[in-house]
């Protein structure tokens, strides 16, 4: 999904720097040409010699190269590159970068380069939480710059906490969720629905089911890398968006989804809900925790409003609506009808009957159905693969 990008990874003096070997593989397997920079501190916690194998490029980290006495010109390495992404980034560079100063070739390349810049910091987590550092993180943002999270954690100092830099799988999955894949739905507004729902019972309990959420995350951020707008109304749970282009509101029951969905539909180019809405909430819920009473307890359930069925009314003909079906028996045919039923222009059949598709699970298996009957099977993929399935199937029909 980097095919093709041209990244310089600046490398700073952190602890952190030992995992930049397992980062750049990682991102030249997903198709980058990666050039190192690292400052003379890095070079304590990581050779250049490592770098330089796996990137297959000499590492540069001064302005003169020592063996040849050549000029290492960091105006066209700025030029050159379409990401620069400074992983690890210590507290002292991301001082002199929201500074302008300019005492390395790493700061130098930083100041020439015109491509977007990630910047992963590494700290302590005292050095992180300092108005100082929080400052200059926010004068990077205010230029431009892209700010990945910290992880929380055991750090070099032995305390625990905020500062730990990314996992590098984390880091090259934020670098291609904020990359533009296409420019193909731009000034699209994208709405799309996630996880689960909980229909509360008393303060305590509450009925839910199985879903991550992931299907849903890797859709909207799929939307958002062909350049749409997307707001993702999101059920409880423990994910993040990656994309910062992506407006999140979060929900609980299927009643505040379907206020807050219906709200934002009439300004929808393209909905897609995938939520795994609750059929049935409690008739009443409880204000007091229930105590414990009897061998038996009997909750009265009442349907709720579907959301899908809802939209499908509403749609005017400019709209598009995609709907989810998760079947177990006449897969195709309860699909289907749910298809015309709901008005909707694609149905995404998911698959409870191929090991490693469904809930729970980093991977699905889908079929897509449109209002002509024709399905499209795919293979069991990744959810972020199917996701691209998904999104490229809504631009060719935009486009057709
Ligand atoms: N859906 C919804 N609102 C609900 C229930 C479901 O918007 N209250 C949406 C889901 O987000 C999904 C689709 O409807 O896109 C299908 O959900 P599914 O549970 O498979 O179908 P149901 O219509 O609920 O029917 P059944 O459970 O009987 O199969």
């Amino acid at each position: 999904m980097l095919k093709n990008k041209k990244i310089i990874l600046g490398v700073t003096g952190s602890i952190a720097a030992y995992k930049t070997a397992t980062l750049i593989r990682l991102l030249v397997k997903e198709g980058a040409d990666v050039k190192v920079v690292m400052t003379d501190e890095a070079k304590n916690f990581i050779t250049p010699l490592t770098l330089s194998t796996l990137s297959g490029h000499p590492v540069l980290s001064s302005f003169v190269s020592n063996t040849e006495g050549e000029w290492n010109n960091h105006v066209s390495l700025g030029l050159w590159a379409d990401i620069f992404l400074i992983a690890p980034a210590s507290a002292n560079t991301i001082g002199k970068m929201a500074n302008g100063i300019c005492d390395n070739l790493l700061l130098a390349v930083y100041l020439s380069a015109r491509c977007k810049t990630f910047v992963a910091p590494a700290m302590d987590m005292d050095m992180f939480a300092h108005p100082a550092t929080q400052n200059n993180l926010q004068t990077l943002r205010n230029y431009g710059n892209v700010i990945l999270p910290v992880g929380h954690g055991e750090l070099a100092s032995g305390l625990s906490g905020a500062g730990r830099m990314l996992e590098p799988e984390d880091i090259v999955q934020f670098v291609i969720q904020n990359t533009k894949a296409t420019e193909k739905l731009k000034g699209k507004k994208v709405l799309v629905t996630a996880g689960p729902t909980y229909e509360n019972i008393d303060p305590v309990r509450f009925i839910g089911n199985h879903s991550s959420g992931r299907m849903g995350f890797a859709i909207a951020e799929e939307f958002a890398r062909h350049g749409a707008d997307v707001t993702l109304i999101s059920g409880p749970t423990e994910l993040n968006e990656l994309n910062e282009k992506i407006k999140r509101l979060d929900v609980t029951s299927a009643e505040e989804m379907y206020e807050k969905t219906v709200k934002h539909f009439e300004k929808t180019d393209i909905a897609v809900m995938s939520a795994a809405v609750a059929d049935y909430a409690p008739e009443k819920v409880s204000i007091t925790k229930i105590k414990k009473s009897g061998d038996e307890l009997h909750l009265k359930l009442r349907k709720t409003k579907d959301i899908l069925a809802e939209l499908g009314r509403m749609k005017t003909k400019k709209q598009m609506l995609i709907g989810f079906a998760l079947e177990t028996d006449n897969e195709i045919e309860n699909a289907t009808k749910k298809l015309r039923a709901k008005n909707l222009d694609f149905i995404v059949l998911n698959s409870l009957k191929t090991k490693g598709a469904g809930f729970k699970h980093q991977t699905n298996k889908i079929t897509i159905i449109d209002r002509n009957g024709i399905k499209t099977d795919y293979k069991l993929k990744s959810k972020s693969e199917v996701a691209q399935d998904i999104v490229h199937k809504v631009i060719t029909a935009i486009h057709a």
